[in-house]
């Protein structure tokens, strides 16, 4: 099937782990509740924010009707199109957080929402799925199925929110191993509200030595971070100014996507430039709102724990 696109859904579909990963889980979720079909009673699926429309047609052959809603108008021309074959998808163009859902006088067996950002902060997800969910069954399925987030501290070269995607990549260094910081199931209750301290370790003297911290470092970072003023390994000390949250997607039970170039790019955050000693525990006071955007997000230093 040749689907109609706009630039940026020409790099959604593009982007074949997003989309095989999607099309995984749907199947997933078809095959374990195949037996589950009664005559007299319509297997009925929301697509929300369906884009161009690929996500429902992974659906369409698993299910009775498909309700697919897409905000931007040329997008949902696109999917209105793309879609026009399936009598069983019905395309609506609107705002998810004002959707009437209770005029479809039908609640949904299964919700795909692939509204996902880096730690769903800059797009809805949350509120869309929040409003969403009083209209799925009991018992009934959302794909993705949740989200675990994931920190660590870096040396970054700009000083402002950056994703790591494949058009441009910024350039930093990673100064300690990433933690899980927060995890969400997309069927619970979720405030939008974030807000966590989170503990990163500063890589110790070992570490360093097992990593290759210096020999490993690329010529062009070792001089545009003028690597021997910022780093005096000797004296085991480090530079940070950043942190870079990466997100991975909980499909099903069963798969987890890391990040892939259109889904959840890593993401790079700045903070106060701090001079450290290796081994520390640096705390930090994150918040952001979930799709609140990211000019919510702020990353304060509370302390410096001396390991
Ligand atoms: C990341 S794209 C995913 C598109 C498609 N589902 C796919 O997987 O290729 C998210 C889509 O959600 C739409 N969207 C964002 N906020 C929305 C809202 N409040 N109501 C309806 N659609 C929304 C965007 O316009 C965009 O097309």
């Amino acid at each position: 099937m040749k689907f109609k696109v706009n630039s940026y859904h020409f790099k959604l579909l593009r982007d074949y782990e997003r989309l095989s990963a999607f099309k995984e889980a749907i199947d997933d979720y078809a095959k374990s509740h195949d037996e589950e079909k009664s005559p007299d009673s319509l297997k009925v699926a929301f697509d929300l924010g369906c884009g161009s429309g690929v996500l429902s047609y992974f659906a369409c052959p698993h299910m009775d009707k498909i309700i697919a809603i897409e905000l931007n108008n040329s997008s949902y021309q696109l999917a209105k199109e793309n879609l026009k074959e399936f009598d069983k998808i019905h395309v609506f163009n609107d705002d998810i957080l004002s959707f009437d859902f209770s005029k479809l006088n039908e609640k949904a067996d299964l919700i795909i929402c692939e509204m996902l950002d880096t730690a769903l902060i800059d797009e809805e997800e949350v509120p869309v799925l929040d409003h969403a969910k009083k209209y799925l069954k009991e018992g009934g399925k959302i794909i993705p199925e949740g989200i675990i987030n994931s920190a660590e501290a870096v040396f970054m070269n700009n000083h402002f929110i950056q994703y790591e995607d494949d058009e441009y990549s910024p350039i930093y260094i990673a100064l300690g191993d990433s933690m899980i910081y927060s995890e969400f199931d997309f069927l619970d209750d979720i405030d939008c509200n974030f807000s966590a301290m989170v503990d990163l370790n500063i890589y110790d003297k070992n570490e360093l030595n097992e990593i290759g911290f210096e020999d490993e470092i690329s010529k062009e970072i070792f001089e545009k971070f003028r690597f021997k003023d910022n780093f005096n390994i000797k004296e085991n000390k480090l530079k940070i100014n950043g942190i870079k949250l990466t997100s991975f997607t909980k499909l099903d039970e069963k798969i987890i996507c890391g990040p892939t170039p259109m889904l959840n790019p890593s993401m790079l955050v700045p903070i106060e430039e701090i001079e450290v000693t290796c081994g520390d525990t640096v705390r930090i006071k994150l918040e952001y709102i979930m799709g609140g955007g990211v000019e919510t997000i702020n990353a304060d230093i509370l302390d410096i724990i001396h390991n």
